[in-house]
């Protein structure tokens, strides 16, 4: 999720640039699910499992109906089928084996929790974070859970209770209460998720968390109230008094791409749109994510596939790999390169795309618009329309660069 911030900014992008360029660490459901467990906020049982036989195991050891959920670090799927409920563990076994290997939003799933099926009577919603544009905590509520929170802000944002909360203090349980009092809660539930929320507070404060997000958080038909599937971020800057987090970072299962362009020393964060970002300078990069977001939504509403930061020194080597990385992403439809040129200008750079260009050959096959400023631009500009490769067109401007890139992502 995200909040509350210029909403063209994917969540991921923040949460890789929080403070001063530190990354956060994103957990798993199941990772979600334990630090619940262990701060005494109530969940279900739950197994992960990463082959269809251990899904049965699992099922056979949890009993009776399971749901078979699968593990990627995307919201939503339940809504592309990653979310399965199984009468038994064959049926489990069968799941399991749909669900491992799917591809959701980007993301392979390859591994997946058989998580105790829970008889839900309804959903709510509870999510506390870091508000960086008010410098402070911010509770998050309602009744109406289940939706993307994205959505429900949108669509019905008075019944979505937002309550400040104040960092010296903390959620105790009078604030927990002026937190179920707005949302909405009868008076016999709000006791029982008032208790849930200081426990949630417990796992933001004493994990160094920015996001703890149940969604949903439900009550079932005996009337108790759960946490059913968590979102937990934790802050990367607080590592070395949270010894247990190291752990908590799979770097094996990371995406193949993130993957390769840390290995090539590239400032890259994939996201889930079909146009490829390159630009140098985080502050700039960000931007385009915004323009190209916005250009979008004229396009069949492509977003932006990525965030890299090639740097001040775009030299061809840099630009290579920053394309290599972009163009091996099958999500790409198009790219869009914005360069202003500093210390490196305007020429170098444009000779560092003919000469990635060159270095790809038959590698590159994405159209690439490529927006120039800065120091000797006049220079860069008439070296790519001398070079005139057919896959480049050249833009003057930010927005029409961005205007250019998503209409052909689109076509
Ligand atoms: N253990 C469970 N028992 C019963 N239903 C579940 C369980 N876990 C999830 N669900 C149902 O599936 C929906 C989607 O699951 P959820 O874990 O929220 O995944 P996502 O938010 O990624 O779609 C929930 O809103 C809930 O209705
Ligand atoms: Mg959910």
């Amino acid at each position: 999720m995200e909040w509350p911030a210029t909403p063209s900014v994917p969540s991921a992008v923040k949460n890789y640039f929080d403070v001063e360029g530190h990354k956060h660490v994103d957990l798993y459901e199941y990772q979600a699910r334990d630090l619940f467990e262990a701060h005494g906020v109530p969940v279900l049982a739950g197994i992960v499992a990463y082959t269809p036989e251990e899904a049965k195991l699992a099922a056979e050891k949890i009993g009776g109906v399971v749901v078979v959920k699968a593990q990627v670090k995307v919201g939503g799927r339940g809504k592309a089928g990653g979310v399965k409920v199984a009468k038994n563990a064959d049926e489990a076994f069968e799941h399991a084996s749909a669900i491992l290997g799917m591809d959701i939003k980007g993301h392979t799933v390859n591994k997946v929790m058989i998580a105790q099926g829970a008889d839900i009577a309804e959903e709510f919603y509870f999510s506390v974070l870091l508000d960086r544009a008010n410098r402070n905590y911010l509770a998050m509520c309602s009744v109406e859970g289940g939706m993307e929170i994205e959505q429900l802000a949108v669509e019905r944002p008075e019944a979505l209770a937002k309550v400040a909360i104040n960092p010296l203090v903390g959620i105790d349980q009078a604030k927990a209460e002026e937190i179920v009092a707005a949302a909405g809660f009868s008076a016999e539930l709000a006791p029982k998720v008032a208790d849930t929320i200081v426990k949630l507070w417990d796992v933001f404060k004493k994990e160094d968390a920015t996001l703890v997000e149940v969604n949903p958080l439900v009550r079932t038909g005996a009337g108790d109230i759960i946490a059913l599937d968590g979102k937990v971020s934790l802050d990367e800057n607080a590592g070395f008094r949270q010894p247990g987090h190291a752990a908590l970072e799979d770097k094996a299962a990371a995406d193949p791409i993130e993957t390769r362009a840390k290995e090539l020393d590239l400032n890259y964060v994939k996201l889930d749109g079909e146009v490829g970002i390159i630009g140098n300078g985080a502050g700039l990069v960000m931007s385009t994510l915004d323009v190209v977001a916005y250009a979008g939504e004229n396009h069949g509403g492509v977003k932006p596939a990525n965030f890299l930061d090639i740097g001040g020194g775009a030299s061809a080597e840099v630009m290579a790999n920053g394309l290599d990385i972009i163009l091996n992403d099958s999500q790409v439809k198009s790219v869009f390169v914005n360069v202003f040129g500093g210390i490196t200008a305007c020429d170098a750079v444009a000779n560092g795309i003919v000469q990635a260009l060159e270095i790809l050959g038959d590698k590159a096959t994405k159209p690439l618009v490529v927006r120039l400023d800065g120091n000797n631009v006049e220079e860069g500009r008439h070296i790519l329309a001398k070079a005139n490769h057919p896959l480049v067109t050249l833009a003057l401007g930010m927005d029409e660069g961005a205007d250019k890139a998503a209409e052909l992502a689109n076509a």
